[in-house]
C-alpha cells in the first residue's frame, strides 16, 4: 500500500471544483450551459497583453490538431507551475517579478557542441512554427493550446550528439527569490525530466517559446519550455536552463517524489490508472460544467506517429 506524503497530494484532490475554477470561468461555463460549446475560439490579439512581443511569419504546422484551442485566459491562468505555488491559480498570481531575460542555457554531456549558450543563438536560427496540440495533464484535465515553437530535434542535430547519448535530461531554472514555491519543500529543486534520445528527436516533439502568437507568459514557462504532447504534461517541463545528453536514464521529479505513481515513460494511458483515480476520461478546461468528461485517447491522441517508438515495450510495467 502507497504512503501518501502530504507532498503527493495534488491540489485537485483537495480542493473543490469550483474553487480552482476562477469566478469568471465559472460564470462563463454557466452562462452556455446546454449548449455544448467550447469556450476559447474567441481570443482575439486584444486579450493578449502589449508586453509579449509578438512572433511574425508563423508556419502553420500540418502536425497540428483541428481541435478549437482553449482561450488565452485559460490557458494563461489555469497552470502548474510549482516553482509558483501548488494551486492552478498561484503561477499568474505569483510570477510577475520572474525575470526570463537575459536567458542562457547550458548544453552538457556526450556532445560535440557543448557549452553556455544565449537564448538568441538557441533559437534564432529556428524557424518558429505554431503548432496546435492537446495537453493531457496527469490530474485527468486536458486543453488544447495553440504553441508557438521548433522541433526539438533541429537543435539537438546542431548539438551532434554523441554515439553515447541515449537520453537528454532537461532542467528548469532555480532562483528562490523570484520563484517562491521553491523555498518550499513540495518537490526537489531544480525541476528535471528526460526522454529517451528518439522521444527527443520525434518530430511532434517542440521546444515552446510562445503561445497565441506571442512570448510565453512566466506562468507558461517563459521564455523556453518542452512540449511532448503524448505524454502527460508534467514531462514537459518549463523555464529551462539546462540541456544534457547522457548515457543512462536521468532521474526526474516526479518519479523521484512518488515513484510508485510517476515513471519516466509517463505516456498517455488510459489502461493504465494512476494508484490513486483513473486514467479513462478528462474534464476538458473550458468546456461547460455540464459537458462530463471525455474518453482519454492512447498517447493522447498521438498514437499512430509516436506508438512504435514502444513497440517490444510493456507499457503497463513502463508507465
Ligand atoms: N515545469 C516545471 N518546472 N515545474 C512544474 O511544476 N508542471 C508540469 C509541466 N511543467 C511543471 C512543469 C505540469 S504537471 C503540467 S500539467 C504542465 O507543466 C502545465 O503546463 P501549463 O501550465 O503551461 O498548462
Amino acid at each position: 500500500m502507497l504512503i501518501r506524503k502530504a507532498a503527493n497530494i495534488l491540489p485537485s484532490e483537495i480542493t473543490p471544483e469550483q474553487h480552482y475554477l476562477n469566478r469568471r470561468r465559472f460564470m462563463q461555463s454557466a452562462a452556455v450551459a446546454g449548449t455544448g460549446l467550447l469556450l476559447g475560439s474567441n481570443t482575439s490579439a486584444q486579450d493578449i497583453p502589449k508586453q509579449y512581443r509578438r512572433f511574425g511569419n508563423l508556419l502553420k504546422s500540418p502536425l497540428s490538431t483541428s481541435e478549437t484551442p482553449n482561450s488565452y485566459e485559460d490557458i494563461t491562468s489555469y497552470n502548474n507551475f510549482y516553482e509558483f505555488g501548488t494551486g492552478k491559480e498561484d503561477p499568474a498570481e505569483n510570477s510577475a517579478a520572474f525575470q526570463p531575460k537575459p536567458w542562457q542555457v547550458t548544453i552538457g554531456g556526450e556532445a560535440e557542441q557543448t557549452g553556455t549558450f544565449d537564448y538568441d543563438d538557441i533559437v534564432g536560427p529556428h524557424p518558429m512554427e505554431e503548432r496546435i496540440y492537446r495537453l493531457r495533464c496527469v490530474e485527468a484535465w486536458s486543453m488544447v493550446v495553440p504553441w508557438v515553437g521548433f522541433p526539438l530535434g533541429d537543435l539537438i542535430k546542431r548539438m551532434k550528439p554523441t554515439s553515447k547519448a541515449k537520453f537528454v535530461a532537461f532542467e528548469t531554472i532555480v532562483r528562490k527569490s523570484e520563484m517562491p514555491g521553491q523555498r518550499s519543500r513540495v518537490l526537489r529543486w531544480p525541476y528535471i525530466e528526460g526522454l529517451t534520445i528518439a522521444e527527443a528527436m520525434h518530430p511532434l516533439t517542440i521546444r515552446a517559446t510562445g503561445v497565441y502568437g506571442a512570448e510565453l507568459p512566466n506562468q507558461n514557462g517563459a521564455p523556453l519550455r518542452l512540449i511532448v504532447p503524448w505524454k502527460y504534461g508534467f514531462k514537459s517541463i518549463k523555464s529551462i536552463v539546462r540541456i544534457s545528453f547522457t548515457e543512462k536514464q536521468p532521474p526526474t521529479s516526479w518519479n523521484l517524489s512518488a515513484p510508485g505513481e510517476y515513471g519516466f515513460y509517463a505516456n498517455v494511458n488510459p489502461a493504465v490508472d494512476h494508484p490513486r483515480w483513473s486514467q479513462k476520461r478528462e474534464r476538458v478546461i473550458g468546456a461547460n460544467l455540464f459537458a462530463g468528461k471525455k474518453p482519454t485517447l492512447p498517447f493522447n491522441g498521438y498514437g499512430d506517429q509516436v506508438a512504435s517508438l514502444y513497440s517490444g515495450l510493456d507499457l503497463t510495467r513502463n508507465f
